[in-house]
């Protein structure tokens, strides 16, 4: 496994605040990796991911990705390295068209115009939303605009992904639609990607290879989604939901009825339950 961010001991205080957004955090993550941050609002999630690509700058503590101090000297080569995509489509759209959206990264790298001509195409392409090249951005919808958002990122082709609540305001499909292509684009890059995901939606985190837990500005936990969410009392005392399948277990549970010990995704207990339905 090969560790491609890296925080050793990082603080961060936002000016004037009384209190650190986010303390004493030592985390790696290894290149590759989907990985879900989840905490409550305020907990430091957004703090946490724009350090990663210099927006902010620790108090104390240093980062590095793939290797690459990040510090002001190296400020343009992090953000080669990790793209982000944030909650709000509207803010990040720059271009007149969603072709000059994606290009606009792209120009500000001086890349080569046929290069470009390249390029766009395959980013849009890879986001499935190759015919609205020429589309304005702005009369998108919410899922589509992500999209676009997201081939912009990936026309420069980072090595990190991070999402900050980038399905959260999306309708449920849009929200599985955008999952889907996460997953496709992580199963066609492989370990060229990583993912850092930040998300209040327990069903895209429990899809995760793994997840970060943030509580006021602390690293509580980091570990496989099952074993997270298998702990639906520490998940409530931390603020959090716990996910539809584990409720429903503790439900059965009180009811007597011998559930499964180990963390189920909702498609995994409807089976169990036609299994013990049909048992009868
Ligand atoms: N620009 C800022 N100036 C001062 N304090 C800030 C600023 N941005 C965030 N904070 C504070 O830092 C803490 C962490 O905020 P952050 O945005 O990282 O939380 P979050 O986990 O992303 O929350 P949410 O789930 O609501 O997006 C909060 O207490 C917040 O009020
Ligand atoms: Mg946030």
């Amino acid at each position: 496994m090969v560790p491609i961010i890296k925080f050793e001991d990082v603080s961060f205080t936002y000016a004037n605040a009384q209190r650190p957004a986010l303390q004493n955090i030592n985390l790696t993550i290894n290149q590759g990796d989907w990985v879900a941050v989840i905490g409550h609002n305020g907990s430091g999630k957004s703090t946490f991911a724009k350090l990663i690509n210099y927006l902010l700058v620790p108090s104390t503590g240093n980062i590095t990705v793939a290797g690459v101090p990040v510090d002001m000297e190296h400020v343009n080569e992090v953000r080669d390295l990790v793209g982000m995509v944030f909650q709000n489509p509207d803010n990040q759209f720059v271009g007149a068209t969603v072709a000059d959206d994606v290009a606009f990264g792209l120009e500000n790298r001086q890349v080569p115009r046929s290069e470009m001509l390249k390029i766009v195409p395959e980013a849009l392409e890879r986001v499935g939303m190759e015919q609205y090249a020429s589309r304005e951005p702005a009369r998108l919808s919410g899922g589509q605009k992500q999209r676009v958002a997201i081939a912009s990122v990936l026309a420069i082709e980072p090595k990190i992904l991070i999402l900050d609540e980038a399905t959260s305001m999306l309708d449920p499909k849009g929200r599985r639609e955008m999952i889907a292509l996460v997953r496709e684009l992580k199963a066609s890059l492989g370990d060229d990607l990583t993912v850092l995901s930040i998300t209040h939606d327990i069903d895209e985190a429990a899809q995760a290879d793994q997840v970060v837990v943030i509580n006021d500005g602390e690293l509580v936990e980091v570990n496989a989604p099952e074993v997270v969410f298998a702990n639906a009392q520490t998940l409530t005392d931390l603020g959090l939901a716990v996910p539809f399948a584990e409720q429903l277990k503790a439900k059965l549970a009180e009811r007597g009825i011998a559930v499964p010990n180990t963390y189920q995704t909702t498609e995994g207990m409807v089976d169990w339950i036609w299994q013990l339905y049909s048992k009868k």
